[in-house]
């Protein structure tokens, strides 16, 4: 019984996230990312995302890049976690097509 509450609840956070939620994103990435960035490049530590030259220049490699620092940073993600932080910072800064 508590297995499939368990699957269904799994089934429905998946579907729900399968072009990334950038709200569960935003919690995610001010959770394991902002304070290294704020470290870094001070203010909120968004001027990150929004500098010129900036490294990230289409969602592929915002992609790849989401997953390097989150594996760098032992969060663990699962991919759909990874996807909800690409959302977030695409919808707020990149806003790649
Ligand atoms: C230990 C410090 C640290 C942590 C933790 C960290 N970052 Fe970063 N991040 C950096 C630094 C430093 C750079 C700039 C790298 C450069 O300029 O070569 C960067 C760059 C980036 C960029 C590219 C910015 C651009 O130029 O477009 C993205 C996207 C990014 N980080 C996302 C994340 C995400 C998502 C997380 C959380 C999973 C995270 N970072 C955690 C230090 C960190």
């Amino acid at each position: 019984m508590r297995f499939l509450v368990l699957m269904s609840l799994l089934a429905v956070a998946t579907s729900a996230s399968a072009a990334g939620d950038p709200k569960a994103g935003k919690l995610l990435h001010d959770e394991r990312c902002v304070s290294c960035h704020v470290e870094k490049f001070g203010g909120d530590g968004s001027k990150i995302y929004t500098r010129s030259p900036r490294l990230i220049n289409n969602k592929t490699a915002l992609a790849q890049r989401v997953a390097m620092c989150a594996a760098m940073t032992g969060a663990k993600w699962f991919p759909e976690e990874e996807a909800d932080v690409v959302a977030y910072l695409n919808q707020q800064f990149y806003k790649f097509k």
